[in-house]
C-alpha cells in the first residue's frame, strides 16, 4: 500500500503516547480507532487531545477551525475487534510489558487483514521475538518521542524478517504525518536516541550518587554547553569541530581507540580544519565552515537567552 492511501488506522493504548499519536494521525486526515481498556482512560485521552490541539493552534501550527473535524476523526473504543476491523495501519502503544504486547499482536494478527503493517511503539523490547504473527514481514517498530504531536523524530526499526517494502511504507507514512523518520539498519535494543540517552543517564546517576555535582549544577553545565551545540552539530558532527586527531588522542589517553577515527586521521581527514572528516565539507575553507557554524550557534544562543532557557523550568 502507498502511504498516501492510508485512510484508517487503529492505535491500541491511549496513554502518554497513544493519545497523541492518534491525534497526529487524525491531523493528517486519517480516521483513527483509539483503543484502551476502560472508558475512563479514553475520556482522559480525548481531554488531553483537545488540550494538545489548543496548544498547537495557539502556536499557529494548526487553524482553530480544523479542531472539530480532527476530533471527529478519532473514535475511542474499548473494543479492539471492531476498532481494528478493516483498518489500513495498526500501531500498538500499550504498556512496556512483553506479555501484554504479545497478546495485542496476536489479536491484531487475527483481526487485521493480512497485508496491513503492524507497528509497535516499544521503547526497546525485542518485539520480533515476542509477537507471534502469521506474516512477520509486516511487523515493524515505529518508535515515537514524547510528546508525539510536537517532537518530529520517529525511529523506524526492522526486525530480521521485516520486508523492505514495510520499512519503506512505514517511513513514508511517518513523512506523510509530518514526522522525520530515521530508519535503522537492524533491530538493536534502545535504538538510536535511547541508546545515547541511557549512557547519559548512567553518567548523571554516577555523578549524583558520588556527590560530584548537584542536580542544578549538572543541568547548568549541560544547558550552557551541549544545549547550545547539540541542535546545530548533533553528536557526531561535533567530532569534526573538535578535530579527529585530538579525539583519537583523547581516546588513547583512556586506553581505547576506534578504527574509523584511526583511518580518518591516517588519511589526513581531521574534520572542519581539513574540510573533510566524518562529514565532507565540499572543499570549503575552515573559515567558511566555522562562520556558518558560529552564526547558527549565535542565533541559538540569542534565542535561548531571549526565552530565558537558562533559568530552571
Ligand atoms: N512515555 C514515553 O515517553 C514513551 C516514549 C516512547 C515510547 N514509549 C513506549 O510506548 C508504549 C506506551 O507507553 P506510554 O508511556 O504511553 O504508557 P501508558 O502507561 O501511559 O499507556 C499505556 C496504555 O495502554 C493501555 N493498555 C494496556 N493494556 C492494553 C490492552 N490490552 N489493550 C488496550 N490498551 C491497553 C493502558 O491502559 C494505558 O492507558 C510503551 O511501549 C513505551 O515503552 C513511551
Amino acid at each position: 500500500m502507498d502511504p498516501k492511501d492510508v485512510k484508517s488506522a487503529v492505535v491500541v493504548g491511549a496513554g502518554v503516547m497513544g493519545h497523541s499519536i492518534a491525534q497526529v494521525l487524525a491531523q493528517a486526515g486519517i480516521e483513527v480507532g483509539l483503543v484502551d481498556l476502560t472508558k475512563e482512560a479514553l475520556e482522559r485521552a480525548i481531554n488531553l487531545i483537545k488540550s494538545n490541539l489548543d496548544i498547537l493552534a495557539e502556536f499557529n501550527r494548526l487553524p482553530n477551525d480544523e479542531i472539530p473535524a480532527i476530533l471527529e476523526r478519532i473514535h475511542p473504543s474499548t473494543d479492539l475487534v471492531s476498532a481494528a476491523q478493516g483498518v489500513d495501519f495498526a500501531l500498538e502503544v500499550v504498556v512496556e510489558v512483553a506479555d501484554v504486547k504479545k497478546k495485542v499482536f496476536s489479536q491484531l494478527d487475527e483481526i487485521c487483514s493480512e497485508d496491513i503493517v503492524l507497528a509497535s511503539n516499544t521503547s526497546g523490547l525485542d518485539i520480533f521475538s515476542i509477537a507471534e504473527v502469521k506474516n512477520p514481514e509486516r511487523l515493524v517498530i515505529s518508535h515515537w518521542f514524547a510528546p508525539p504531536h510536537i517532537i518530529p523524530l520517529v525511529e523506524v526499526v526492522p526486525g530480521p524478517k521485516t520486508s523492505p517494502d514495510v520499512v519503506a511504507f512505514t517511513a513514508g507514512l511517518m513523512k506523510r504525518l509530518g514526522k522525520k523518520p530515521v530508519v535503522m539498519k537492524e533491530f538493536v535494543r534502545s535504538f538510536i536516541v535511547n541508546r545515547i540517552q541511557n549512557q547519559i543517564s548512567l553518567a548523571v546517576l554516577e555523578m549524583l550518587e558520588k556527590g560530584w555535582a548537584t542536580p542544578q549544577e549538572i543541568d547548568m553545565a549541560v544547558k550552557n554547553s551541549l544545549g547550545i551545540r547539540l541542535p546545530i552539530v548533533g553528536v557526531v558532527q561535533t567530532y569534526d569541530f573538535t578535530g579527529l586527531d585530538l579525539v583519537l588522542d583523547i581516546m588513547k589517553s583512556y586506553g581505547v581507540s576506534h578504527p574509523l577515527f584511526e583511518e580518518k586521521v591516517k588519511q589526513g581527514h581531521l574534520g572542519a580544519k581539513t574540510s573533510k572528516g566524518l562529514y565532507d565539507y565540499g572543499g570549503r575553507s575552515e573559515e567558511e565552515i566555522l562562520k556558518k557554524r558560529d552564526r547558527l550557534y549565535l542565533r541559538m544562543l540569542d534565542y535561548l537567552e531571549h526565552i530565558s532557557a537558562f533559568e530552571s523550568v
